[in-house]
Order: C-alpha cells, then sequence, then structure tokens
C-alpha cells in the first residue's frame, strides 16, 4: 500500500480487505448513472459491525469522505465516488442471520442481494414483498437507504412498510439498534424510518429484521394495448374496481421499440401508443371471470385496444420482461432519467401539461416514457442524439427539469419517487421540500454524523 492513510486504516481494522487496483476502483466507484468519472480512494470490504465502526471511526479521525456502497444499481448517483472518498462496499456482509418464525422476521446483514433476500423469505413458505429489475444486484442497505419502491407497491408499499429493525453505524461510529422488530412502539421519535431514504447519510446500515408475509394467491398477467393517454388512467380507475391488482405497470411505444430491439419477445400484435402490463389475483375461475369482464369494459369504452392474458409462466415472464427490460435496453445510450411521483388524483392534468412541456423542450430528442403508473410514478428517460456532447445533453435536460421541477411544485408532487436525489437530483430538491424542512434535515444530518463524513454532497449541496 503506497498511501499512509490507507496503512493506518488497515493498521486499525486488523483483517480488512482493501482494494487500490484501479479497475477495481473504477468498478466500486460508479453506479448506473455512469455520468460522473469514478474516483475514489480505495475500497474497503469489511466483514463483520466492528470492522464497520471502526472504518467510520477512522474516517471521523483523518477527515474521508465515505461513500455507502451496496450493489450500485443507483440511478441518482448516491453510490458514486469521485472525489478520493473511501467506498465502504457492504458485499461481504451478505448474510441471513436468522428467522423468528412467531415473529415472522427475517434478519440479515445489507449487503444481501434482493433476489437473496426472496429465496430466503421463501424457504421460509413466505414472501419478501419489495420487488424490481435490479434485484438480482442491488442490495437490501441500498433499498433502505434508497427507499425502494418497483412493481408491487400497489400492493405491498414501499421497502419502508417492511423493515421492523435496523442495526446501523451511525456517522460518528455508534451503533444503533433501531425498533428491534417491535410492531408497537411509541416511545418517541422513530428513528428507524428516518434512517430509511436517508441516502446513506446518516448511518452505515449494517443490518435489518425484515418483515414477511403469506405469498400472495396465484396470478395472472395481462398485457393490454391502450388508444391514447387518458385510457392509462381510465383502465386503472377500472381495474381497481373490478379486479385484485398486484400491479399495475405502464410503458409507451418508444420503450416497447427498445426493448424489442435489445432481444424481448414482441408478445401483441396492436401498435398503440400506451402499453399496460396488470397483474391481479387469479384464485378461481371467478376471479378469471372478473378480469375478463373488466377487460370487455374497458373495450367497449374504447379505452382498450388489445391485450392478452399469459397462458404459463413463462409467457407471463415474457410479457414483463417487455416492462422489466425497459432500463437495460437504454442503459448503452445514458438516458437522463426523471423519477417523478404525483397523487394518483393529480395525475390526468399532470400527464397533458407534461406531454406539453417534453414536446415542446425536447423537439429533436427521444423521450421514453414507463413506470409504474399505478402508484403516481412515472420514469421520464430522455436519449441524447447521436451528434450531441454529454455535457450540453446534460446542461440541456436540467434546464428542462427545473421546468418539470415547477410543475410538480404546482400539483404537489415530488421530483424523486422511488430513486432517491444523490448528486442528479439535488437542485431540485427544493421544488418538493420547503427551506424549513430542508434546514431540518440538514440538522438531523449534523446530529448523527456531526463531521459529515458520510456521503457529503449527496442528497443537498455540501455545506463550506
Ligand atoms: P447503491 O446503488 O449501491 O446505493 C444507493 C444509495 O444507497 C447510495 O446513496 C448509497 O450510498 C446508499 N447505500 C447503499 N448501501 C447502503 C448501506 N448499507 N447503508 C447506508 N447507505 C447505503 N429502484 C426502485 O426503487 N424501483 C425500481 O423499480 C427500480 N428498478 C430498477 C431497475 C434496474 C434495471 C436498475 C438498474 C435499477 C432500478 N432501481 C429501482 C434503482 C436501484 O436498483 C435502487 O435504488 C436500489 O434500491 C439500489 O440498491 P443498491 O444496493 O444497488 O444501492
Ligand atoms: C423501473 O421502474 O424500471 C426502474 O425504476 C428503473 C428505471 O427507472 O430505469
Ligand atoms: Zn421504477
Amino acid at each position: 500500500m503506497t498511501d499512509p492513510r490507507l496503512d493506518d486504516l488497515a493498521a486499525r481494522v486488523p483483517g480488512l480487505r482493501l482494494l487500490t487496483e484501479l479497475a477495481d476502483l473504477i468498478h466500486y466507484g460508479r453506479d448506473w448513472t455512469r455520468r460522473w468519472g469514478p474516483a475514489p480512494l480505495a475500497v474497503a470490504l469489511p466483514d463483520t459491525v466492528g470492522q464497520v465502526q471502526a472504518i467510520v471511526r477512522w474516517a471521523n479521525g483523518c477527515q474521508i469522505a465515505l461513500v455507502p456502497s451496496g450493489g450500485r444499481t443507483g440511478l441518482s448517483g448516491g453510490a458514486v465516488a469521485t472525489r478520493g472518498e473511501l467506498v465502504l462496499s457492504l458485499e461481504r456482509m451478505n448474510r441471513v442471520l436468522g428467522f423468528d418464525a412467531t415473529d415472522r422476521l427475517l434478519e440479515v446483514e445489507a449487503g444481501i442481494t434482493l433476489h437473496a433476500t426472496h429465496e430466503a423469505a421463501r424457504a421460509q413458505g413466505l414472501l419478501y414483498p419489495v420487488d424490481f429489475g435490479a434485484r438480482g444486484s442491488c442490495t437490501i442497505g441500498g433499498n433502505i437507504a434508497t427507499n425502494a419502491g418497483g412493481i408491487r407497491v400497489i400492493r405491498y408499499g414501499t421497502t419502508r412498510e417492511w423493515i421492523a429493525g435496523l442495526t446501523v453505524v451511525a456517522g460518528n461510529g455508534e451503533l444503533l439498534q433501531l425498533n428491534r422488530g417491535l410492531v408497537k412502539n411509541s416511545s418517541g421519535y422513530d428513528l428507524r424510518q428516518l434512517m430509511i431514504g436517508s441516502e446513506g447519510t446518516l448511518g452505515v446500515v449494517v443490518g435489518a429484521q425484515l418483515k414477511l408475509t403469506d405469498p400472495p394467491p396465484p396470478a395472472q398477467t395481462m398485457l393490454l394495448a391502450l388508444p391514447h393517454m387518458d385510457a392509462l388512467m381510465q383502465v386503472f380507475a377500472l381495474f381497481r374496481t373490478q379486479l385484485k391488482l398486484q400491479a399495475f405497470e405502464f410503458f409507451t411505444d418508444v420503450a416497447l421499440r427498445h426493448v424489442l430491439a435489445h432481444g424481448a419477445q414482441r408478445a401483441i400484435d396492436a401498435d398503440q401508443p400506451y402499453y399496460v402490463v396488470a397483474e391481479y389475483d387469479a384464485a378461481d375461475e371467478r376471479d378469471e371471470q372478473a378480469a375478463l369482464l373488466a377487460f370487455e369494459d374497458g373495450v367497449r369504452e374504447g379505452w382498450i385496444s388489445d391485450g392478452v392474458i399469459a397462458q404459463s409462466e413463462a409467457q407471463a415472464a415474457a410479457l414483463w420482461r417487455l416492462r422489466e427490460g425497459i432500463t437495460e435496453s437504454l442503459a448503452p445510450r445514458k438516458p437522463y432519467k426523471n423519477d417523478i411521483a404525483l397523487r394518483i388524483s393529480a395525475m390526468p392534468a399532470f400527464l397533458h401539461e407534461m406531454q406539453e412541456l417534453l414536446a415542446r423542450e425536447y423537439p429533436q430528442m427521444e423521450v421514453v416514457w414507463f413506470g409504474h403508473i399505478g402508484d403516481g410514478n412515472l420514469h421520464i428517460n430522455v436519449l441524447p442524439p447521436p451528434e450531441m456532447e454529454q455535457a450540453e445533453f446534460v446542461a440541456r435536460c436540467e434546464r428542462v427539469t427545473q421546468l418539470l421541477a415547477d410543475a410538480l411544485q404546482r400539483h404537489g408532487g415530488s421530483i424523486s419517487a422511488e430513486h432517491g436525489i444523490g448528486l442528479v437530483k439535488r437542485a431540485y430538491l427544493g421544488s418538493t421540500r420547503s427551506a424549513a424542512e430542508i434546514a431540518l434535515m440538514r440538522g438531523v444530518r449534523h446530529a448523527f454524523d456531526p463531521n459529515g463524513i458520510l456521503n457529503p454532497g449527496k442528497l443537498f449541496e455540501q455545506e463550506s
């Protein structure tokens, strides 16, 4: 090791695995945004809570910034390390620590992937219901830090609903056991909930007690083609009343083109501007009949042009790929991503305003919409024209994002639904949070992390 600070770290944390090779610095220094050049000091891969505490104490002592790191599937730049920070990766702390059948709590280390968590829940005959396309790589720690949502929020809510307890190393190195799995606990501030969505700025999540639930009844998956934008919310209202929905996701014809070009199979002949993947309980014939009736009602109203119901698990997976494969299909183009939220009731009016705004502001750019429309969450991805420089492209998108943020403020929405603020959206935080709220958030940050060593510059601008 050449840097004396790393020699000091290695001496203080015996057995700590440290990576300093350029390829590792690049790999661990960036996330899915790919917008910033990775330049961490090194990567630490602790194996125990004690090691995490010792790293945090060392960082406080020598004022080195730490970047907590999970699967780096984040889309807001929360886990990027560009300024000589130490990346603190939880990837080796990925064990299942136990299961309590009476409390239905699964205890895990924070570096376990979402997929491995699903498997551990399944082994107990139960379900951990947060789910989305990055399940194979993203970690429970990252999900907690971003309050991840995904494709089942409509039924189960976001990560926030499923955390019964957290073990956290705060920014000052203290070990905190937050809520300890209690169902009821009215003993003051809920610091566990404060940690959820804090984007690595308050503490390092090292472990979690996850609530598990009964698996849902058998489901059916339907793909619908819709003739116009208003039909999205009309069909949602119809399906929500007539079916027990597990998911209601949408994408546009532009998204479909990309995902098909990326290897997904065409599942419907219709060529329509909007598509929906709906999943609903189909426990018996009555449920299946209800789905057909809802479909027919939608067709009669002129809101649905065509549809298919998956006849097998493989077909259902193929329909889901059309929705879940979109992010990967766009990634090589380095899209600029907006991830916005509105109340469902505000959605119809907002959609029209947004459509006009995007058409006006991005005349020569391809704009791809998709997302969790049943939760009021839209993902707007803008693709750069081939000849445009990245810097000019981002500057243009940032100007439009300001207009979008203004519109969201008027409609009472949020600039981040589920991806977090990170670096990408911190300039727009004030459109969703008042100055008084941001001042309190900064105060909370200072209380947890007095020396500001955890993820400085993420979520809000660094204080000078
Ligand atoms: P990272 O990217 O490593 O980190 C994210 C943030 O969490 C950073 O600020 C980091 O510092 C912090 N952090 C990580 N681990 C810890 C820890 N142990 N303690 C404290 N802070 C920590 N997100 C959704 O919400 N819904 C979706 O449907 C969805 N779909 C996706 C699909 C694809 C294909 C991809 C690539 C991403 C998707 N995402 C989605 C975004 C991303 O997967 C989530 O934000 C996820 O929660 C990030 O987890 P991670 O482990 O990769 O975190
Ligand atoms: C999704 O819903 O697919 C994700 O949040 C990923 C994305 O927005 O690209
Ligand atoms: Zn999403």
